[in-house]
C-alpha cells in the first residue's frame, strides 16, 4: 500500500517552516490503519521481543495494536504525573529546555526483550530516552519500529548501535 498518499502533509505547523506529518488520516482509514500495523509487524519479525513499549500519545496508537497482533505485551511511556504507582523518569535535551518521560518502575523486569514503537522518528531525542529508561530498569532494546521516518533530520544516528525499522521515509 501506498501509505504516504494516506498521511496528510500540513505545512507550517506547528511552526512556520514545519512540514507536519499528520497520521490521523491514515488512522481513519481502517483498511490503511490495519495495513500499516501489519506491515510493522512484518518489520520486526525476525526480532525476538517479549513486550512492547511505547511513548505517549501517538506512540500508544502505533504500540498498542502492534503488540496486540503480535501478542506481546504493552507498556505506556508518559509525561510526569500520569502513572499512578512507583515510576523512574529520565529528563533529556531538547532544542530549547528539557523534557521528562515516566514508565512504571516494576513494568520491565531484568533481561526483558524490548520493542519500542512510535509514529515518527524525528530526532530521535524521544525514543534515545524511552531506551534509557528501558535499560536503567535491566531491559534490553531488541529494536526500534517507527511508521515514519524524517530520514533529514538524523535521529537514526542519535540511536546508533539499536536495530531501527521504519516504514515509511520522508527525504
Ligand atoms: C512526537 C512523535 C514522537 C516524537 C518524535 O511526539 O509522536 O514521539 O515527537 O520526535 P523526536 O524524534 O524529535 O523526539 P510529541 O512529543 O509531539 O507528542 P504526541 O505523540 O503526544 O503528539
Amino acid at each position: 500500500m501506498d501509505f504516504k498518499s494516506k498521511i496528510r502533509v500540513v505545512e507550517d505547523f506547528p511552526v512556520k517552516g514545519i512540514s507536519f506529518k499528520d497520521i490521523t488520516t491514515l488512522l481513519q482509514d481502517g483498511e490503511a490503519y490495519a495495513a500499516a500495523i501489519k506491515e510493522m509487524a512484518a518489520m520486526v519479525e525476525t526480532l525476538e521481543f517479549d513486550v512492547v513499549v511505547g511513548p505517549e500519545a501517538r506512540g500508544f496508537l502505533t504500540g498498542a495494536p502492534l503488540s496486540i497482533l503480535t501478542k506481546t505485551g504493552f507498556v505506556p511511556i508518559r509525561k510526569p504525573g500520569k502513572l499512578p504507582y512507583d515510576t523512574i523518569q529520565h529528563a533529556y535535551e531538547l532544542e530549547y529546555g528539557t523534557d521528562t518521560l515516566e514508565i512504571h518502575a516494576d513494568a520491565i523486569q531484568e533481561g526483558m526483550k524490548v520493542l519500542v514503537v512510535d509514529d515518527l522518528l524525528a530526532t530521535g531525542g524521544t525514543s534515545k530516552a524511552v531506551c534509557e529508561l528501558i535499560e536503567k530498569l535491566g531491559g534490553e532494546v531488541a529494536g526500534l519500529a517507527f511508521l515514519i521516518e524524517l530520514d533529514f533530520l538524523g535521529g537514526r544516528a542519535l540511536l546508533d548501535g539499536y536495530n531501527v525499522k521504519s516504514l515509511v521515509h520522508y527525504n
